[in-house]
């Protein structure tokens, strides 16, 4: 069940944002109003994010990711558009109401964690709390805890800078997930992390998840990260949302050359799975195989299969089986039935397509943005959008007021 909503939500910084939301709704662009003065920084933009989901939000620095995120917890007031929670719409809360469901239902976590540096490890962690007014004892109680979960159990008494910057953001994680709030807001969370420490804090979000089935809006400007963490994602660009779909949708049928530019360089042997690419058993059954097997019936045909895999196996996985006989991979589902097969035709075309795919990348309007930011990568270099980050969009100084809350 969605638990998150968000209609037409737009929020424009400059003079009579109202007005400029009527000419963009009329048709007008975000470089026109920002010729003016003004800038469109979230235009048009609806979202659903289900209980237990994470939702990507993925685009370049200044595309407006981080303004989104911003009016999903009343942070921003939206120029124009509803943010519902659980059914309640937050655009109509007073700010008392409002406070009250950012401190007990809604946590966020940002790339540049506001630890204090003056309190313990223990005392990070139960900030939340203490914002909340949670009595000392169930403070302590719970920060334990959340500090257990994310791998930190006997660091309690430690200063921050004792720990290296993947627990620190591990401290920050275990902030968020002590207040027990449903809606998790996560603002480029891992970016300011080392690869292998960013991959091992993706792991353990992950793996919380299982178990925790937060609703998480997760923002990151990286690619593979998206792939990896996203159940569902939307690439944003200038400001609107240009698609929203899973990590294969958008390898598969991008919306836009935008899109197919941007994820030209993914590995698609690791995100694209069995079940997205088998086809029906029936359209390989009454064949003879060179090697003399008969594949009459389903049963004929899984007894023949090189090998049988889950729906979820990423291609990578296929082609040894694929290499080592005509007759094509099974496809099972959880409960281990016959749901599909991959031929060696099918996995080749699929990656061929692919390749005939991707465009000349084509020089995207680059777009100063009006904070200082560098002006954005083109999306043919995932790896300097990568490595340019946004930090200095991140540091807001409302990230360190809002970030146990
Ligand atoms: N408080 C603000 N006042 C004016 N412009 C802003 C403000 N916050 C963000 N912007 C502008 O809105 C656009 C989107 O910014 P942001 O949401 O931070 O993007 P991202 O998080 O994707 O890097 C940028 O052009 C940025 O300069
Ligand atoms: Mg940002």
């Amino acid at each position: 069940m969605s638990r998150l909503q968000a209609e037409h939500l737009y929020k424009v910084f400059g003079r009579r944002p109202e007005d400029a939301v009527r000419r963009l709704e009329a048709g007008a662009g975000r470089e026109e109003l920002r010729a003016e003065g003004t800038t469109a920084a979230v235009i048009d933009a609806s979202i659903e994010v289900d209980e237990g989901q994470i939702f990507v939000v993925m685009g370049l620095s200044g595309s407006g990711k981080s303004t989104l995120l911003r009016t999903l917890n009343g942070l921003l007031e939206p120029t124009s558009g509803t943010v519902r929670f659980d059914g309640q719409d937050l655009t109509s809360l007073s700010d008392k109401e409002l406070r009250k469901v950012r401190s007990e239902k809604i946590s966020m976590v940002f790339q540049h964690f506001a630890l204090f540096p003056h309190r313990s490890v223990l005392e990070n962690a139960a900030y939340g709390l203490e914002v909340q007014g949670v009595p000392r004892a169930e403070r302590i109680a719970r920060a334990t805890e959340a500090l257990e979960l994310t791998g930190l159990k006997g660091w309690e008494k430690s200063w921050p800078d004792e720990l290296s910057g993947g627990m620190q953001q591990r401290v920050g994680l275990a902030r968020a997930l002590a207040t027990n709030a449903d809606l998790l807001l996560m603002d480029e969370s891992f970016s300011a992390l080392d690869p292998l420490i960013r991959r091992d804090m993706q792991d353990q979000l992950l793996e919380l998840q299982k178990s925790l089935k937060k609703t998480i809006v997760f923002i990151t400007h990286d690619l593979n990260e998206a792939m990896r963490l996203g159940d569902r994602i939307a690439v944003m660009r200038d400001g609107r949302i240009v698609q929203i779909g899973s990590a294969e949708d958008i390898l598969v049928t991008p919306a836009n050359d935008y899109v197919a530019s941007f994820t030209q360089d993914v590995d698609r042997t690791r995100v694209l799975t069995a079940g997205a690419i088998m086809t029906e058993v029936g359209t390989v059954l009454g064949a003879t195989t060179p090697e003399g097997d008969k594949l009459a019936t389903a049963a004929e045909f899984r007894a023949a299969a090189p090998a049988t895999v889950g729906a979820d196996t990423p291609l990578v996985e296929l082609f040894t089986p694929c290499s080592t006989s005509t007759v094509p991979v099974a496809v099972t589902d959880e409960q281990g039935s016959l749901i599909g097969a991959v031929t060696a035709e099918r996995l080749l075309a699929v990656l061929g397509e692919a390749a005939e795919q991707s465009p000349a990348p084509a020089a995207p309007a680059r777009d100063a943005a009006d904070d200082g930011t560098p002006a954005e990568k083109t999306p043919a270099d995932p790896a300097s959008a990568h490595t340019s980050g946004n930090s200095s969009a991140d540091h807001d100084p409302e990230d360190k007021v809002s970030a146990g809350a």
